[in-house]
């Protein structure tokens, strides 16, 4: 098989390139640069990507490759640290930039030498996204200088005969604007990769892992009726069939008749599917709480502590295991490899003795991106309707209820939410919109309806378009819709009499309020 190793030194976009890598129907896989040479060498890769990272390579203990790495004979593509480390390790020299005009972030207009193989077909001039503080002061004997901006002469370096590229910018983010080109043309032109991964092949490999890891063992799959979790459960059920069990918890902050509609939908599976009603045992832990992560905290963990009775219920052992939907986009806004927390995300927040109940914790498409899960939703056969679900977050309505949880604040949200989503599916804007919602706020403001003086909440309105989750613009709404929606909820809805539409993007903002 066709194999390109992605070596992390760090980056924060390094599973983006993995992503964009398996756009172009070649496998990958993203490896520590720990890596020995001797596994280097049995990986077999036609390519190697170097990743970025935050360190400067110049300092003592900055992560560095083994120099044997460069004489495979395989192809390498630094980006970022790994381009000014591929520059130091083959006798460059890489330098803080003495002058701030030299450090680089954000969108450059940038130059390229298009005879270089790395950059063939696309223009000479166009915008790239920069990140770096440090500076390549000398080139490495034997490489060209293929690329360069006003404030930096060397963003970009090659030495073709040796096939050993080395870029300051990022292409496997979008704001480069021919990045993928630039990473297919590594692929197709240099490591001469005929393209024959597919997203068929990840199915039927997962499956088969799945398989030697469970063996004759149970799975009690935590199923939130969501895309991510329903789509593992149609892997799970491929690979051990009936020793799957599926259990739904209804933990009170669910939409309107939510708990209802997964319910049918599983009913007409061939899986084994529970539904526990536990809106008491949860909405009696978030009592009293505000704190966002806090209550992000309690539902994760009460979920695990529900999943534990199930178990027991169902006499799954500690040598069977425990299955979650996690995608990529969960494990890194939950701050892993040293990340920021931007948000714990559910999945994340196992009690330590839950996580200790069971033999191992199966999390088999966390290094995928939401759209790559809803296509291998489409590969296992899942209706559409269930592929292009919007995404529902763990927690449920209880992050989009800012301020302390109550059943009238539920009861209200859910309306508004519900008529919401029932008007834009009336303007047929529902596929144009990758995930749609409404925020009940904790602010209260004056309002006169009928002939009386009102005092009740303003609600937001959220819309995003997106197609990883990880960035989102914010969805233009006509106008009339909006105006719809807004007189609607204020007449059917007691509790609100104020709307407000959320004009900002992710980033600055998330894409939930909590
Ligand atoms: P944010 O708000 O971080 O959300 O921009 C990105 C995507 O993740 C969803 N989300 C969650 N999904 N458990 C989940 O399963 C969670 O705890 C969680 N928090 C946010 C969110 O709805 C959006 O699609």
């Amino acid at each position: 098989m066709e194999k390109i190793l992605i070596l992390d030194f760090g980056g924060q976009y390094n599973q983006l390139i993995a992503r964009r890598v398996r756009e172009c129907s070649v496998y990958c896989e993203v490896r520590p640069y720990t890596m020995t040479m001797a596994e280097i060498r049995a990986f077999a890769p036609m390519g190697i990507i170097f990743t970025g990272g935050p360190n400067s390579v110049y300092l003592p203990d900055a992560p560095s490759v083994d120099p044997e790495i460069f004489r495979l004979g395989v192809p390498i593509l630094g980006i970022c640290y790994g381009c000014q480390l591929m520059a130091q390790s083959l006798g460059g020299l890489v330098t803080a930039a003495q002058a701030d005009s030299a450090r680089e972030f954000g969108k450059t207009e940038t130059f390229f030498d298009t005879g270089c193989s790395l950059f063939y077909g696309i223009p000479e001039k166009s915008i790239t996204w920069m990140s770096h503080g440090d500076y390549m002061a000398q080139v490495p004997p034997g490489f060209a200088l293929v690329g360069h901006t006003d404030a930096c002469p060397n963003v970009a370096i090659a030495d073709e005969a040796r096939r050993f590229y080395g870029v300051q910018f990022h292409p496997e983010v979008n704001h480069t604007e021919f990045g993928a080109q630039m990473l297919h043309n590594f692929l197709y032109r240099i490591c001469l990769v005929h393209g024959t991964w597919k997203m068929g092949d990840f199915c039927q490999q997962t499956i088969a892992s799945l398989r030697r890891q469970i063996g004759d063992g149970r799975v009690l799959l935590a199923l939130s009726g969501g895309v991510d979790s329903s789509v593992l459960a149609a892997l799970l059920a491929e690979a051990i069939g009936q020793n799957l069990t599926c259990v739904f918890v209804d933990h009170g902050c669910m939409r309107k008749n939510e708990g209802d509609e997964i319910a049918a939908a599983f009913a007409r599976w061939p899986v084994h599917f529970v539904r526990v009603d536990a809106a008491d045992r949860f909405l009696e832990k978030l009592a009293g709480v505000t704190d966002p992560q806090q209550k992000r905290r309690i539902i994760g963990a009460e979920f695990g502590f529900v999943f534990r009775d199930e178990a027991e219920r169902f006499g799954i052992t500690g040598s069977d295991f425990l299955a979650q939907g996690t995608i990529y986009p969960d494990v890194i806004e939950s701050g892993k490899g040293g990340a920021d927390v931007i948000k714990s995300h559910h999945n994340r927040l196992l009690p330590p003795e839950v996580v200790a109940r069971f033999k191992g914790i199966l999390e088999p498409l966390d290094l995928l991106f939401k759209d790559e899960v809803r296509q291998l939703g489409r590969e296992l056969g899942l209706p559409e309707e269930l592929v292009t679900r919007q995404p529902f977050p763990g927690p449920g309505l209880a992050i989009r209820i800012i301020g302390e949880v109550t059943q009238q604040k539920l009861e209200i949200l859910r309306e508004a939410d519900f008529i919401f989503r029932e008007e834009i599916a009336a303007a047929n804007l529902a596929d144009s919109m990758s995930q749609y919602f409404a925020v009940l706020t904790n602010t209260r403001s004056v309002g006169v309806m009928g002939d009386g003086r009102t005092y009740d909440y303003a609600l937001a309105l959220r819309s995003v378009t997106t197609s990883d989750f990880m960035t989102a613009d914010w969805s233009r709404i006509p106008y009339d819709v909006l105006d719809r929606i807004s007189i609607r909820i204020v007449n059917e809805v007691k509790g609100i009499n104020r709307i407000v539409y959320d004009i900002t993007s992710k980033p600055p903002a998330t894409i939930e309020w909590e």
